[in-house]
């Protein structure tokens, strides 16, 4: 199906993908259509070995190759200037491409038989929530997509950490499954610039992304049960549960782990979203490690910014 320039959703470690042939511009137009996302947002290029990064970038700068020996297959995009025959849509007419190698056994299995990368973004209407199981894909894009590949539920749970470089600086540009802190292990301390509203170089900086459509406030959890007492109220809670007085309760993680929580994140948003409740609530977690990709969606999410 990939191979006849179709669009296939695909398993990851971190969200489910909407697949198609990136060298292939009909191909990758199907993506931008199936999900309504604006052109002007570029898509993560997938390949299935570290040596075809080669084929698709003018150069590695030290720095990235540090991080692609110590992160790949795994949720660590790297941005990069790319070659000629990356096309200008997948990159949204930018210089550079996004690119990563997965870390999911099927995933991988496939981009090593396929004769070309493919172009993925997570495989969710623009701007809603990512999916991390096959059936939140058939929920949404079901009947827009021939084929969905079943890998079970996505490890990871967050979407990928992107980087790019100048010369061989590193700046964060998305939080995501592979924490700021371990990546400066490998290269000592980074910039992180994730935070740019007006004209985002990676959509997922847009203030609202990654948004349920019910109202969701976070903030400090007695204060908005307070200003949401009259309401049924939807909490969604981390670690040890201190709070009875609401309709619903979903628990990120009851023994406080960030990975438990990074990979229940979404599939709660979800169900909360989806629930009968009239307002959904959550506090931050703790902001370390996998911590601070949770915070970010969380505040995306939120209302009231
Ligand atoms: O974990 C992930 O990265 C998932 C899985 C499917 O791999 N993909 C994903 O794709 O989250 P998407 O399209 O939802 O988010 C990709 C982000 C977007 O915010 C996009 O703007 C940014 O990557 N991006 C893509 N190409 C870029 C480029 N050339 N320069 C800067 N940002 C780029
Ligand atoms: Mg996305």
């Amino acid at each position: 199906m990939l191979s006849q320039n179709e669009i296939v959703a695909i398993p990851t470690e971190t969200v489910y993908g909407l697949a198609a042939n990136a060298l292939n511009i009909g191909a990758v137009l199907k993506i931008f259509e199936a999900k309504n996302r604006p052109h002007f947002d570029p898509l993560i290029v997938h390949i299935g070995n570290k040596a075809d990064i080669d084929r698709y970038v003018l150069y590695v700068p030290v720095t990235a190759q540090k991080l692609m020996d110590a992160f790949w297959p795994g949720p660590l995009t790297l941005v990069l200037p790319k070659k000629e025959i990356v096309p200008d849509l997948v990159t949204s007419g930018l210089p550079e491409v996004a690119i990563r190698m997965p870390n999911h056994p099927l995933t991988l299995e496939l981009l090593r038989l396929l004769p070309f990368p493919l172009a993925a973004p997570s495989a969710n209407p623009f701007g809603y929530i990512s999916p991390t199981t096959a059936k939140h894909v058939e929920e949404q894009l079901g009947d827009k997509i021939p084929y969905i590949l079943d890998g079970g539920p996505a490890n990871i749970g967050v979407e990928s950490t992107i980087v790019r470089f100048e010369d061989e600086k590193v700046i964060v540009l998305r939080l995501g499954g592979i924490p700021v802190e371990e990546i400066e292990k490998i290269v000592g301390k980074v910039e992180v610039q994730v935070n740019q509203n007006i004209n985002p170089i990676a959509p997922g900086q847009l203030s609202s992304h990654y948004a349920p459509r019910k109202p969701f406030y976070v903030g400090d959890i007695a204060d908005l049960l307070n200003e949401f007492k009259d309401k049924k109220i939807g909490l969604i809670n981390f670690g040890k549960a201190l709070y009875s007085n609401t309709s619903w309760q979903w628990n990120l993680s009851p023994e406080a782990d960030l990975h438990d929580a990074a990979k229940n994140l979404f599939r709660i948003l979800r169900e909360a979203d989806t629930s009968d409740v009239d307002v959904i609530i959550a506090g931050y977690v703790p902001d370390e490690g996998l911590g601070k990709a949770i915070n970010d969606r969380l505040k995306r999410g939120n209302y009231k910014l």
